[in-house]
């Protein structure tokens, strides 16, 4: 028997495997608005067999977006484009999930196929927001400090767009608070420098994802999980560890408001080292798992079957969060089904490609 292949269930949601497309920015949003490259796109991971979808890093504002292109839901026109994501995704038989974001000091990108560097105001780009004025980039544009009514400001904007994903269909939300982006540069020690409440030690580092975290929870239902991504290490000296991120899921776990949390890491400084190899994150989802009572997610150079299998038989995570690997083949978890002997997750209309 299948582990990976097991369902499973956090609150009222069942997801029919442990399967998690992980959430992947594809840059080409016009306005914060998608379109059919995304109803394909999503559409095709879900037909694929996984057993979450989750959509690409989906802004809460404007000047919350990565790049120019990317994906948002702060208009009814984005919402109803949500609607028909999440509708298309839970017809195929996976659970729809969204990734809510907000770049903070890393926001006016250009796309990394562009080159990635920041754009400047005056070549159409944007005033990232940071918890200091100090920029991710050397030669970029200093940030805007945040000050404490302008987090607030922000904080409702994370509410808004939990409010418009419950509206659209969507069934899990994550709250992205790694890679650098506003909340992960809040976290850690290198890019938070504040001397308020928002700063200072690891309590008030994380009073911002807290603030989140609550505000969400007052327009996500209380039968609807609620997933957070973390930056487990910054791979820099005197930033993130993994026993500091485990303080802040304790703290998470601490609300009973948080369901899982999502081992990433990694991009908040630029002088990381990060020693990537299969499965390099899977220690932190299991120190995490270990550490806080939470259920974790692995993510990864997950690539094999057998790899992503072992990881959730073991107990080292629950889901099994992959990227690339199902970028390069959304139906990934077909061939894994079969591999593992496991029961094909096809959707209704395909049963018949199954021959005796
Ligand atoms: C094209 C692409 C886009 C990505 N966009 C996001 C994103 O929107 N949000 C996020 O948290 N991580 C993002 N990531 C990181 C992945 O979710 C994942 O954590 C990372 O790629 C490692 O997993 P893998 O080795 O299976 O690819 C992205 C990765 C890729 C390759």
């Amino acid at each position: 028997m299948s582990k990976l292949f097991e369902p499973i269930s956090f609150r009222a949601v069942t997801a029919r495997n442990r399967i998690t497309v992980s959430p992947m920015c594809q840059y080409v949003a016009t306005e914060g608005l998608g379109d059919d490259w995304h109803v394909q796109h999503l559409g095709a991971h879900a037909f694929g067999g996984a057993g979450i979808v989750f959509t690409e890093a989906t802004h809460v504002s404007a000047v919350a977006r990565i790049t120019p292109g990317c994906l948002g839901l702060w208009t009814d026109a984005q919402q109803a484009l949500a609607a028909r994501l999440a509708a298309l995704i839970a017809r195929a038989g996976a659970v729809p999930g969204m990734q809510i974001a907000h770049a903070g000091r890393k926001a006016s990108s250009a796309r990394p196929w562009e080159g990635g560097k920041p754009i400047r105001p005056e070549d159409g780009g944007w005033t990232p927001l940071g918890p200091t004025a100090e920029p991710f980039y050397a030669d970029a544009p200093a940030p805007h400090k945040l000050s404490v009514e302008e987090l607030r400001v922000i904080t409702g904007e994370f509410a808004a767009t939990a409010r418009r994903a419950r509206e659209a269909g969507f069934k899990i939300l994550e709250i992205h608070g790694a890679h650098g982006y506003l909340i992960s540069s809040f976290l850690s020690p290198l890019t938070n420098t504040r001397n308020d409440e928002y700063g200072g030690d690891l309590a008030g580092r994380a009073k911002l994802l807290l603030d989140v975290v609550d505000a969400v929870r007052t327009e996500w239902p209380d039968d609807m999980p609620l997933f957070v991504r973390l930056s487990c290490s910054d791979w820099v000296a005197g930033g993130m560890t993994i026993e500091a991120a485990v303080e802040v899921g304790t703290l998470l776990a601490a609300t009973g408001k948080v369901d899982l949390i999502d081992c990433s890491s990694g991009g908040v400084h630029r002088d990381q080292k990060v020693p990537a190899y299969p499965g390099y994150q899977v220690p932190f989802a299991e120190a995490m798992k270990h550490g806080t009572g939470l259920a974790t997610g692995a993510v990864g150079m997950i690539v094999a079957p057998e790899q992503a299998e072992e990881i959730v038989a073991n107990g080292r995570a629950d889901l099994a969060f992959i990227a690339r690997a199902l970028l390069a083949d959304p139906a990934w978890p077909l061939r894994a089904a079969r591999l593992l002997g496991a029961k094909p997750p096809l959707a209704q209309p395909y049963h018949r490609a199954v021959m005796p």
